[in-house]
């Protein structure tokens, strides 16, 4: 791309740059605001594998509790990992909280994108794009939008994820020196608002007169995407053991699926590949029905067994009230199996 594209490409965004919680508007100077950085950094963890839509009010609620990083370094990880409960991918909750505490115990965000890779959980990507968005540096951010963008504007054949290196050299060629955050976040929105995945919108693009991709036609066939594995069918029991209108909820262990996160006691599915296991107490047992959902690898079909409990159950837990389920922070598998029992009352 010639230094006129990438002039052309921020002069779009100044047009058409989406407004977001998380963003400076196009062409100021990042703001000398020690709270920016945190900003930037909590909405670039959150919208990993996650739509803006679906960021939007847990941006908000974590910025109105925690409006620092040294508030979120402060609080417990339970009362984090129950804030982002619904939100999925609860590693980054739980490395949030770690990065945060580090952060605070610096003194506050490292400055480079080199420094910020040293903190804990983040990635090469969330380290660029904190560079380049809330400290102006020259960094070459590539996400899945922007992945797509370059592999169409340079007609790139090699199939996923062999093509990653091109695409970031690629991608480094065009990243000018100026503008570096506001460079990144134009090849995001036109990523995902006109360079779309399937019907890309070439007319537009302002682009589309040096994109290869569009010249040799069907530019949404780029980027070659690997074979898709089919996701195996997993199964499982999630017990809800009531008494006095309250249910038994356990903390799941630390690592490992759905980790921290407050849930019902289940039967290990998550631990197995298949087959059901006993309820953890013997009591007045009955099939409420089954809940589906999909992880990134799996789908999981969760029966749930209805427990009329005498005595609390052994291990861990905590007596919830049952008219409060919504408010304990319950990742979404488990709301579904909540409310399946709820409703089945
Ligand atoms: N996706 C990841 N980071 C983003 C950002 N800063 N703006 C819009 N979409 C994004």
């Amino acid at each position: 791309m010639t230094a006129s594209a990438s002039d052309k490409l921020l002069d779009w965004y100044d047009k058409h740059a989406r407004e977001l919680p998380w963003r400076n508007p196009p062409g100021e100077p990042v703001p000398n605001d020690p709270a920016w950085p945190y900003r930037v950094w909590l909405s670039e963890v959150m919208l990993q594998q996650t739509t803006v839509a679906a960021v939007k009010p847990y941006f908000a609620k974590f910025t109105r509790v925690w409006p620092s990083v040294f508030d979120l370094a402060v609080a417990s990880d339970d009362d984090v990992m129950a804030a982002w409960a619904g939100l999925g991918y609860y590693s980054r909750a739980r490395n949030l909280v770690k990065c945060a505490r580090e952060v605070a115990r610096r003194g506050g965000f490292p400055q480079t994108e080199a420094e910020l890779r040293e903190l804990p959980g983040l990635g090469a990507y969330t380290a660029a794009a904190i560079a380049a968005i809330a400290f102006g540096e020259r960094a070459v951010v590539v996400d899945a939008n922007v992945e797509r963008v370059v592999a169409r504007l340079f007609a790139i054949e090699e199939p996923l994820p062999g093509a990653r290196k091109a695409i970031r050299q690629h991608a480094d060629e065009i990243t000018p020196k100026r503008r570096a955050g506001d460079f990144a976040q134009a090849m995001m929105d036109l990523g995902s608002q006109v360079c779309t995945t399937k019907a890309p919108r070439c007319l537009l693009c302002p682009l589309s007169e040096e994109c290869e991709g569009r010249k040799a036609g069907e530019p949404e066939r780029l980027p070659i995407k690997p074979q898709k594995k089919a996701k195996p069918e997993r199964r499982g029991t999630a017990f809800w053991i009531e008494r006095d209108a309250q249910v038994w909820l356990v903390t799941r262990p630390g690592t490992g699926m759905l980790g921290g996160m407050r849930a019902l006691p289940d039967d290990g599915w998550s631990a197995r590949e298949d087959g059901s296991g006993e309820a953890p107490i013997a009591g007045e047992a009955e099939q409420l029905g089954a809940v589906r959902h999909t992880f990134t690898h799996a789908h999981l079909t969760l029966s749930v067994m209805g427990i009329k409990a005498t005595t609390a159950p052994p291990g861990d837990g905590e007596w919830w009230p049952t008219g409060e389920i919504e408010e304990a922070g319950l990742p979404t598998l488990f709301v579904k199996a909540a409310r399946l029992a709820l409703a089945s009352n």
